[in-house]
Parts: C-alpha cells; sequence; structure tokens
C-alpha cells in the first residue's frame, strides 16, 4: 500500500532525506509543484514554525496595503492534519523517526515519508503525495497514506482551505544585519494584506471558500473534499472566518494502513464570470470525484510525459549535471501557462515572493529561447503578455515624457512600471525603474526571436509588429542628439551590470537600440512589400510615415558605441575605464566569487566590478555583432571583474566561454547556473526559484554544448561537449518541424521531422550544410573537440 511504489526511477528524483528547521524555506522553494496556472510552496501539510506557505495564481495581483503590486498569496490548500487520540502529528511537536520528501520530477509530484513517535511512545508512517494537475490546471491533489505501526486509536484527519496569508512587504530596519530564528524569522516583516473573505461554505461532500483581491478585486474560490477509501468515517465540518475545514474521524487499527485523497478545485475571476466561481469549482470538483485520484493522476502523468517528450535533454556520461538540468527545465516546465496570454513568468516564477511576483527582462532573454525552441505555442503566448501590457507601456512613456511604448522594468498585471523606490529594508535607493531601460529593446529582440524561428507572420501582423514599431518611436524620443559630436546618445541609464547606474551610453543598452530601429524598419519594409492591406492598416492605426521610419534608419546609424580601437575593448560605459581597479581574490564553499572587503551592492560602482555580465552579454545576444577575437579578448577583459551577484551571469559565462573557448571555465559556469537553486549559491532560494537561470542552464546545454545558434537566418551548431559527456541529445522546434538533435564527441546526428520537401540549409562548425527531411543525417565534426 505503501506510495513508494508510486516513485519513478532515480535519475527523475529531487530528495530531501532530513528535516532541518533552518532548510525549510529552501526546500519549500525548490518542491514547489505547479502547473503555469498556480504554484505551491512545498510546506508540510500539517503546517510547522518558520514556514512560509503559499500559492500564488498566476495573474492575480494586488497593490493593497503594500509598497509595490504583489503576486498575491491565495489561500492555501494544503492544510490537513491527523490527530491520534488527541496528539497532533507534527514534526516539532512529536520524535520524527525519519523524514524523507521526493521531488518526482518526471510525474510533477511531491511524495513525503514520515515516521512519528509521540509522547506515548505510539509510532504512526504517514506518507502523501501531491500535484497540480498540468492536464486539468483548476485541479489540485494529495493522497495520503496513514499506518498506525504498533497501536489502535481513533485517528482524526482535519484538512482545510485557509484564506489567512498574508504577502511579506517591508522587513524591520536595524542598523546591524540581524538574524533572526528560522522559527520566527518572517514574524516581524510588515504583512500586506491582500484577500478578504467573501464566503464559505461546508456540507459533508465538500466545502468552498471564496476570497477576492481588496483593491483590484479578484474574486478566487477554492472548494475541496475528502475522500477516505477504505474505511467508515464520521464527517464534521467546521467554518471559521477564512478557512474551511473538513474532519473525517475512523478507528484505526494497527498495521493497517489508510488512504484519505483530498481534492481541490479553484477557479478566479479571471478565468469565468464571478458569480459562477462556485459553479465553475464544484463543476470540476464533481469530476474529479467521479473520476477518482487515480485517473486524475494518470491523466496528469500523461501530461507531463508529452511535456517532457517535447524538450528533454539528455546527457550521457554526466548523471550530476543531467539531473540538474532537468530540475531547471522541471520548474521552467511548471512556470508559463500556454492557454493564458495575459500572463507572463515572473522572475522567481510561482514559487516565491521575491521580485514579488513580477516580470523582467529574465522572460525574453532567458526563457522565452526554451520555450520558443521546445512549445513555440507557449512561446507566443508569453509574447502576447506584451501585447496585452502594451497601453501600460505607451502610458509608462507618456508618464515620463516620451513617445511610443516604455515596457517597465519590472511588470506585473498591466504593464505600468511596478519597480519598488527603495529595497526591502527602506534604506536604499533603487533606480532600475527609472534607468534600466534596455528591456524595451528586449522585448523587441524576444519578438524578432519568435519569428525567425517559427515564421510566425500571423502573429507580426496582428500584435508584434504594433509593439515593435512602438518601441521604435520611444527610442526615437529618449536618445539625444550630441551636436557637439554629431552623434546620438543615451545618458543617465542602467546596463544590465546594476552595480553602475546613472551611466552615459552603455553599450548593451546602445547597441541593443541600434539594432532596435534597424529591425524595426527593416520589418516594415517587408510588410509594406509583402502585405500591402496589413500595412495600411498598421500605418493608420500608428500614423506612421515613411520620414518617421528613415529617421529611425538615420538615428541608429549615428549612436555612439563606446569602443577603444586599440585595444579591441568595449567600454561598457563612457569612462568605465576610469573606474577602480579592485581584483575578486576571494571565492565561497560554492566556488562563487566574494566582494572584495569594504564593498557592497551599493558601493561597487565606483569600481570596475560587475554584478554580471554587460558586454559579455551583448556578444551572446548578437552574436553577428562583433568578430571571434573582439569576443575573446572581451570575455577575457570581463569575466575577471564579475562577481556574479546575479542568478543570470553563470549561464552567460558558460555559454561565452564555449564561444570563447573558455572551456575549463565553461563548465564550471555551467555548473554554477544549473545547480543555483539546488546548492543555493546564491543563497536566497528561499525567495524563489531563479527563473531566469533555469531558461540560462537550458540555453547553456543548448545554445553553450550543442553550439545551436540561428545565424543569418539559419540554424547552425557547433557543439563542444566536455571529455567526460558521450552524448547530448535534444530536440529542437524550427518553423513548424521538429529536430532531433544527438552529438557526440565526433559527430552530430541530425534528424528533421517535417510535412515540407525540401531541403533545409544549416551551417555545421562554420560549414554549410543541406539536410534533408525526415532522413537522419549524420555529419562529422571536423576539429577534435578537446
Ligand atoms: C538582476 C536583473 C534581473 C533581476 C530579476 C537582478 O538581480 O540584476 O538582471 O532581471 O534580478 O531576476
Amino acid at each position: 500500500m505503501s506510495l513508494i511504489n508510486m516513485l519513478s526511477s532515480p535519475e527523475w528524483l529531487v530528495e530531501e532525506n532530513d528535516f532541518d528547521v533552518e532548510l525549510q524555506n529552501t526546500f519549500e522553494t525548490l518542491f514547489t509543484v505547479g502547473n503555469g496556472y498556480l504554484g505551491t510552496r512545498a510546506t508540510l501539510e500539517e503546517s510547522n514554525k518558520g514556514e512560509f506557505a503559499a500559492t500564488y495564481i498566476s495573474g492575480i495581483f494586488d497593490n493593497h496595503d503594500s509598497t509595490v503590486i504583489d503576486l498575491v498569496n491565495a489561500p492555501d490548500w494544503l492544510p490537513v492534519s491527523i490527530w491520534v487520540d488527541g496528539i497532533k502529528l507534527n514534526i516539532q511537536s512529536c520524535r520524527v523517526l525519519s523524514h524523507r520528501r521526493v521531488l518526482d520530477m518526471k510525474t510533477g509530484a511531491l511524495y513525503r515519508f514520515t515516521r512519528f513517535k509521540d509522547s506515548l511512545d505510539r509510532i504512526t508512517s504517514y506518507e502523501s503525495v501531491r500535484f497540480a494537475s498540468i492536464q486539468q490546471s483548476h485541479l489540485c491533489a494529495m493522497r495520503i497514506a496513514v499506518t498506525p505501526e504498533n497501536y489502535d486509536a481513533t485517528l482524526v484527519v482535519e484538512s482545510s482551505i485557509d484564506g489567512g496569508n498574508y504577502n511579506l512587504d517591508r522587513i524591520p530596519n536595524y542598523a546591524e544585519t540581524k538574524k533572526f530564528h528560522p522559527e520566527t524569522k518572517w514574524n516581524k516583516w510588515a504583512k500586506s494584506k491582500h484577500l478578504r473573505f467573501v464566503s464559505n461554505e461546508s456540507s459533508d461532500k465538500n466545502c468552498y471558500l471564496e476570497m477576492e483581491t481588496i483593491d483590484t478585486k479578484h474574486r478566487v474560490g477554492y472548494a475541496a473534499t475528502l475522500r477516505a477509501q477504505n474505511c467508515d468515517v464520521n464527517k464534521t465540518q467546521r467554518r471559521d472566518y477564512e478557512k474551511v475545514t473538513q474532519i473525517v474521524e475512523f478507528k484505526a487499527k494497527k498495521e493497517h494502513t489508510y488512504i484519505i485523497d483530498k481534492l481541490v478545485s479553484i477557479f478566479t475571476s479571471r478565468d469565468v464570470a464571478s458569480d459562477i466561481i462556485n459553479d465553475a469549482c464544484m463543476e470540476t470538483l464533481n469530476k474529479a470525484l467521479h473520476d477518482g485520484f487515480d485517473r486524475c493522476f494518470n491523466d496528469h502523468i500523461n501530461e507531463w510525459n508529452s511535456r517532457w517528450n517535447a524538450c528533454d535533454c539528455q546527457i550521457s556520461g554526466d548523471k550530476e549535471a543531467m539531473h540538474a538540468l532537468r530540475f531547471n527545465i522541471y520548474h521552467l516546465l511548471i512556470s508559463a501557462n500556454p492557454n493564458d496570454p495575459k500572463v507572463n513568468i515572473g522572475a522567481k516564477t510561482l514559487s516565491g515572493e521575491g521580485y514579488k511576483g513580477h516580470v523582467f527582462w529574465d522572460t525574453e532573454i532567458f526563457m522565452l529561447p526554451f520555450f520558443i525552441y521546445t512549445q513555440p505555442e507557449t512561446a507566443k503566448s508569453l509574447l502576447l503578455y506584451r501585447y496585452h501590457t502594451l497601453e501600460g507601456a505607451r502610458k509608462n512613456a507618456t508618464l515620463n515624457g516620451y513617445s511610443g511604448a516604455q515596457y517597465p522594468w519590472e511588470s506585473a498585471d498591466t504593464g505600468l512600471e511596478t519597480t519598488p523606490k527603495w529595497t526591502a529594508d527602506g534604506v536604499n535607493r533603487i533606480w532600475t525603474g527609472e534607468e534600466e531601460l534596455h528591456i524595451t529593446a528586449d522585448v523587441a529582440y524576444g519578438i524578432l526571436t519568435y519569428l525567425s524561428a517559427t515564421g510566425d507572420m500571423n502573429f507580426i501582423l496582428n500584435y508584434g509588429a504594433e509593439m515593435l514599431f512602438e518601441t521604435a518611436r520611444f527610442w526615437i524620443s529618449r536618445i539625444e542628439l550630441n551636436t557637439d559630436k554629431d552623434r546620438y546618445e543615451l545618458n543617465n541609464v542602467i546596463g544590465p551590470d546594476e552595480f553602475h547606474e546613472h551611466v552615459n551610453n552603455n553599450v548593451y543598452t546602445n547597441v541593443m537600440v541600434r539594432w532596435n530601429l534597424q529591425n524595426s524598419a527593416l520589418l516594415l519594409e517587408t510588410i509594406k512589400q509583402h502585405y500591402s492591406e496589413e500595412y495600411a492598416h498598421l500605418a493608420k492605426k500608428l500614423c506612421l510615415s515613411d520620414e518617421e521610419v528613415t529617421h529611425w534608419v538615420n538615428v541608429a546609424a549615428k549612436i555612439y558605441i563606446p569602443f577603444d580601437t586599440e585595444s579591441g575593448l568595449i567600454e561598457q560605459f563612457e569612462d568605465y575605464f576610469q573606474c577602480k581597479e579592485v581584483p575578486i581574490v576571494e571565492w565561497d564553499k560554492n566556488d562563487m566569487p566574494c566582494y572584495p572587503a569594504g564593498y557592497d551592492h551599493f558601493n561597487a560602482g565606483e569600481t570596475t566590478l560587475l554584478k554580471q555580465p554587460d558586454v559579455v552579454m551583448l556578444m551572446y545576444v548578437l552574436p553577428d555583432e562583433y568578430d571571434d577575437e573582439i569576443k575573446r579578448r572581451n570575455y577575457e577583459f570581463y569575466e575577471k571583474r564579475t562577481l556574479h551577484k546575479s542568478s543570470l551571469s553563470p549561464c552567460m559565462h558558460a555559454i561565452m566561454g564555449i564561444e570563447v573557448e573558455d572551456t575549463h571555465k565553461a563548465e564550471q559556469y555551467f555548473l554554477r547556473s544549473a545547480l543555483v537553486d539546488l546548492v543555493d549559491n546564491q543563497g536566497n532560494t528561499e525567495w524563489g526559484i531563479h527563473a531566469a537561470s533555469t531558461g540560462g542552464t537550458w540555453m547553456t546545454a543548448v545554445f553553450g554544448f550543442g553550439g545551436f545558434r540561428v545565424r543569418q537566418q539559419k540554424m547552425s551548431f557547433k557543439p563542444w561537449l566536455p571529455s567526460t559527456w558521450n552524448e547530448l541529445t535534444f530536440k529542437l522546434r524550427w518553423h513548424g518541424d521538429c529536430l532531433d538533435v544527438s552529438i557526440t564527441q565526433s559527430e552530430i546526428r541530425l534528424l528533421l521531422h517535417s510535412q515540407k520537401s525540401h531541403p533545409e540549409e544549416i551551417n555545421i562548425t562554420g560549414e554549410k550544410q543541406v539536410l534533408q527531411r525526415n532522413e537522419r543525417q549524420v555529419f562529422c565534426l571536423n576539429s577534435s573537440m578537446n
């Protein structure tokens, strides 16, 4: 009867083998279950002091009581407590004989096996499995198997839906950094209440709770039911203010295992009209009850199988790397909702409160590629979010005195800028919302990357082009003409490296703006030539004229790009080379660089130290912009100065390390990226999964080791595998087709599944090749890889 038999093979499992209160919030993040519609942190069913219980529903934001808009900590569907003759089974009050939790990445389910010994020496084996159905995203389910090992007693199982969760807002401000006990560490935070009670119901069949976000007025309804499988139970209910509880009681016999299933359905007024949320919940719940836990779980597993089938990456010869890579893919898969084009992926996915659920350039630059090349429908949905927030982006531009659309550095539900102005302790000013402008070009970049991989002109004509043209307009109004030097400049900005604020002419920003202007003009020309009706419509809607577009091109040609011709170094921004040189001399236990003595995030800007790549980032994003020698010199120069204080950093160094043949470091960077959360090498996994790094890890496997890039609109491969890797395999979607890629130390095998007939031109290690369709082809990799 044990749930243990349900686990997949070991390479799919991530394990916790003991309960450590210091690590509980980290595991809550790592073991998040979700389906893109919602994510639930892995708190214990019976709850625990110091836990951070949370379910986040994508798109449910609220401003009430908080400094900036929050992704709301929605009602908790997990609570289940077991009482043995009045004693609660709980990690803090019972002796724990053993405790193990296992995230099964293959099936998107979290398992738990705990043996409790209470003060009367009664031993209870407690097992559970939970999942958020990826096949029916409004359904969550849990099965509990409880076995009294050495006693007979009355067992009481209490199961609740609890709407009393808060979000965290500001931390108290103490002169010195204070470390709180793990059981009380959240207590002193200012908390934001976002939900108010609407209604609750309960009967012996099910219970229902409905809450509403206070400012944004989203209704959120949960229906739940508890079903005991193999025993006669007595059922009661309790209705507290923001909590509804179902209780089952039964006589339990020694060595018998009792199975109890909890099924929960969730709808919001973003999904259906407010007055039918209850009906929608009941309908889904009744269907699940009718199907039963096993069938719901099987449907969920089948859908997981097909998701993995589309995107699994396999590394033969390095189990640790493959395991870590899968962990990152798992989190990407539970973060995106292909069915809701009005939501996106927050920087911490749906697994934690970091960055308040806000969306950054992390999506377009670090996560979108994974979706573009494995699930283009999901990529489209993520880009449609930018279309649905275009009005907000236009407002940002207007509010700041500019034209067009200025995408917000931090985005929530409307596209208005939502970056906080102060750090959570209220001490330091945050300037990114005002100055980190490159996001607008990054969005444009995401749109055209999607187009080049899918050829989806419908998307461009209906949505993408409008976004692109409005971003171009923004840049034209933001850029300044320096008449003395006869050049265009972008002053007072922050580039990707956030240590340096208020800088002039950040190269990443300026080159991306140039690219944005040039490519908007080119796209417009294509539309004009080939889609005259759509062109006429767009030109009218946006009041576009030929003169305006010519101006984009003229401005682009005169944008200032700091570059030292003698050394071949691209100067990150004007006068960067004048900053103080402070060497990095220390690395921590996770092999991550430490701040040199006397420096931190807020004064590192005086030095040449970087938080994360900036020039190196640019060389990755626009690979044809610089030649190999320039790339090598700049990588060497900036790599030494990069502290990787952002989790976005290691993956870029891995990819570019491979490109410039610094392969030893590239391998090291790959692991730093793949293990960001598994070993918590940024020290803040408790705040949520580092979403960009999950995408960056996939990118390192495919773009770095796999050497895949799109150059001049064609697929190209220049692989390099570490000497211990025998084979790397992955799949890519390309213009509606699917390409199987398998790379060994000496060859690359490709199979393009396709309905079309003409061969595809590709490039392998710098040479043009012709790829036939539906035929496995093997290409020798001419030089030895190592
Ligand atoms: C990084 C940004 C990133 C943000 C959200 C910051 O620490 O510097 O580049 O977008 O985190 O992940």
